[in-house]
């Protein structure tokens, strides 16, 4: 049965519509998922730039209320099309510094989202939740579908929130109360067959330890060095696990406990030791499954269409990668602080 959507608060010039991929949380379907119009399915994208520009406090309306818009069957042919409507909300372009995977520039403020290859895991993240600075606003495009796979599934932080907490009230509660930390030990050189073998050299940009170590600190790290030359440890400060949104009161499952305690794994990393309590206590497995069972039920996968745009709310919507696709996969992203502020 197709779901049901109010739509009475939609301008003219587009419809929702539903997908079987779309789930209801809280009586609300989430994505929301747009279409022209009958009337208005042959305008070019000038006329949906514009239409952003007169509709825009609708569009931000819509946003706050589903997390995240996928705009289907809008005219968006080319990444400078994309571009211009991303471009088109006026909101700041993000400048990329604390982002640890790779992008490569394509045009305007549009990257490549991943150039990690099949196989390598992206879990559930807010973009750099651990950057003081992150982005707010995150625009992906499908400018080459997979042929198969390579969804971009995505879930509504506050979900994955409250159903935490109903299945372990009291690993949340500790979440809430104390705080996490994270740990890396980063390598002495580049470790290129690591999803983040960074060496300490290039994380610090210098080849000197007493320099490093004080650019480290000055990042809000503490740093331990390894013996027979394994690395630098780096801790990172005390960081809120669980954000209230200041906008909606809803609080956030805004932390990285998930990626790193199922990804954090190399020759110098232990995944139990990459996010911790402040006391040094580890998270159990028995948590790490229950935060996937909870994961797999808040997400909501689509297949990507060729020129499929996706506006997510970075506060309150995390997104991931399906482990599997067959290349070749052409997801495109642009990244944006709006005029709300953080979290
Ligand atoms: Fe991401």
């Amino acid at each position: 049965m197709p779901i049901e959507q109010d739509v009475s608060s939609l301008p003219d010039e587009v419809r929702s519509v539903s997908i079987k991929e779309q789930k209801v949380f809280d009586g609300i379907p989430f994505p929301l998922i747009l279409s022209p119009s009958e009337a208005f399915k042959d305008n070019d994208s000038q006329f949906w730039n514009d239409w952003v520009k007169r509709n825009l406090q609708v569009i931000e309306g819509l946003l706050l209320k589903y997390g995240a818009i996928l705009f289907r069957g809008f005219p968006f042919e080319t990444p400078t099309e994309f571009d211009a409507f991303a471009n088109a909300y006026d909101y700041n372009a993000f400048v990329d510094i604390g982002g640890v995977g790779v992008r490569v520039n394509v045009v305007g403020n549009v990257y490549t989202a991943n150039e990690s290859p099949p196989g390598s895991m992206i879990p559930f993240h807010h973009e750099m939740a651990h950057v003081k600075d992150y982005p707010l606003i995150l625009f992906f495009y499908c400018d080459l579908p997979a042929k198969e796979g390579g969804d971009t599934p995505l879930a509504l932080s506050n979900v994955i929130y409250r159903k935490m907490a109903e299945r372990d009230p009291a690993f949340v509660n500790r979440l809430e109360k104390e705080g996490l930390q994270y740990v890396r030990v980063a390598p002495d050189g580049n470790n290129s067959t690591s999803a983040f073998g960074r060496s300490w050299q290039a994380t610090f940009r210098t080849t000197d330890k007493q320099e490093a170590e004080r650019n480290a600190k000055a990042s809000g790290y503490d740093v331990e060095w390894l013996e027979d030359g394994r690395g630098l440890k780096t801790i990172t400060k005390v960081l809120p696990a669980i954000r209230v949104d200041k906008r909606t009161g809803k609080k956030m499952w805004f932390n990285s406990v998930f990626t790193f305690s199922i990804t954090r794994q190399d020759s110098r990393n232990d995944k139990t030791n990459a996010a911790i309590f402040p006391n040094g206590d580890h998270i159990r497995d028995e948590t790490t499954e229950t935060m996937k069972q909870v994961m797999d039920e808040a997400r909501v996968s689509f297949t990507w269409q060729r020129k499929d745009v996706v506006i997510i709310d970075n506060r309150a919507v995390q997104h991931s990668r399906s482990d599997f696709f067959v290349p070749p996969r052409r997801i495109l992203a642009s990244l944006y602080k709006d005029h709300q502020g953080p979290i």
